[in-house]
């Protein structure tokens, strides 16, 4: 599924590309779903941070069985896996991933909830361990918890320590989703500020995950209580914010920038200490994957209007096979 120019999702194309070749580094796998992620809206669309030649394939994370592994790579052919391809490649029926971003796919998770895993929960793992700062007993304000990173969020804060999770959607179909993976409290779009000041007394909350930005940013800030921090994801509402710091200094407060990719490029190993983090509660079952929403590989450009049109309930996923 290839962008080969920068008009938008309906500007994709499904061409016919050879299979990438193997080689002493990579593993390949047979691709049986695709994560759909805002980013990748974004990229069609030519407003994302990285900027790729054209053309090129879509996508950034699979799910799929290895079809060959290099010797000491610790895989094997058949072996369901997840992975992540970068900044696109992943929409395709064959990938190349390199083993230090390939994870055995636990059989406690379906291959379209394997490829809606990766991006957004290490994603948050970032967000809350190593930049929010989580601690045991916090609460916790999602915004746009309906989407990929924000149901990321509320499923994996409890699981991390924090004691309640206050989802903002707009829609009641979006709020009977949430409802459903355990959101604590669920309030509007319309009124949250108002809603979150009266069900935490006043207090306010220690954590909010922002990937929506715009005008639900200084009242994010307002809405935190003394020591809390404003995680900014992302900016789906598409102006960025300003921050008056005086807010900042009155309550002991703090705004953390959180950019997963970058991170980890650093240091690809970084994953695998994430994963060895995920994958005890993905095992045990303390962490449950939502299905997402399953859309075909033909649809793609569909599944991506939707994010962009604020339709989309849950993660987006493309089958294959
Ligand atoms: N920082 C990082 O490392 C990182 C990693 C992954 C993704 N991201 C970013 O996180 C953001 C969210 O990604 P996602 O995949 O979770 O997206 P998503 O599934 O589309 O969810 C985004 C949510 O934003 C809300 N929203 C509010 N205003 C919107 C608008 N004008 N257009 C579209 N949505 C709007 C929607 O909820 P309501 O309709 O309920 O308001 C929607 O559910 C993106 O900006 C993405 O680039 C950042």
């Amino acid at each position: 599924m290839m962008v080969t120019a920068l008009d938008g999702p309906r500007a994709l194309t499904a061409v016919e590309i050879d299979d990438p070749v193997a080689d002493e580094t990579t593993l390949l796998v047979d691709v049986h779903a695709v994560g759909v992620s805002f980013p990748d809206l974004l990229l069609t669309q030519d407003r994302y941070q990285y900027k790729p030649d054209l053309p090129f394939v879509l996508g950034g994370e699979v799910a799929g069985i290895v079809r060959s592994a290099p010797d000491g790579s610790g895989f094997s052919p058949g072996d369901r896996v997840v992975g992540l391809t970068g900044v696109g490649g992943a929409m395709a029926d064959v990938v190349a991933l390199s083993p230090d971003s390939t994870f055995p796919l636990p059989d406690t998770v379906s291959m379209s909830g394997g490829a809606a895993l990766l991006f957004n929960y290490l994603t948050v793992h970032f967000a809350f361990v190593h930049r929010g700062r989580l601690e045991k007993g916090d609460s916790v304000l999602v915004h746009g918890a309906a989407g990929g990173v924000g149901t990321a969020a509320l499923t994996l804060a409890p699981n991390l320590g924090a004691s309640r999770t206050i989802a903002v959607v707009s829609s009641e179909e979006k709020a009977a989703y949430v409802r459903s993976l355990g959101a604590s409290d669920v309030v509007s779009t319309d009124n949250w500020r108002d809603e979150v000041h009266a069900i935490t007394g006043g207090r306010g909350v220690d954590v909010v995950v922002d990937p929506v930005g715009g005008d639900r940013f200084t009242d994010s800030i307002r809405s935190l209580a003394t020591g809390g921090r404003v995680l900014v994801m992302g900016f789906t509402g598409r102006d960025i914010p300003s921050v008056k710091v005086n807010r900042l200094l009155l309550k002991n407060a703090s705004v953390v920038g959180v950019a997963w990719g970058s991170w980890w490029a650093e240091d690809p190993g970084r994953l695998s200490s994430q994963w060895s983090e995920l994958a005890p509660l993905l095992a045990s079952g303390a962490l449950t994957v939502p299905e997402p929403t399953v859309y075909p590989f033909e649809a793609a450009a569909d599944a991506l209007l939707d994010l962009e049109h604020r339709r989309t309930v849950g993660k987006s996923v493309l089958t294959l096979r």
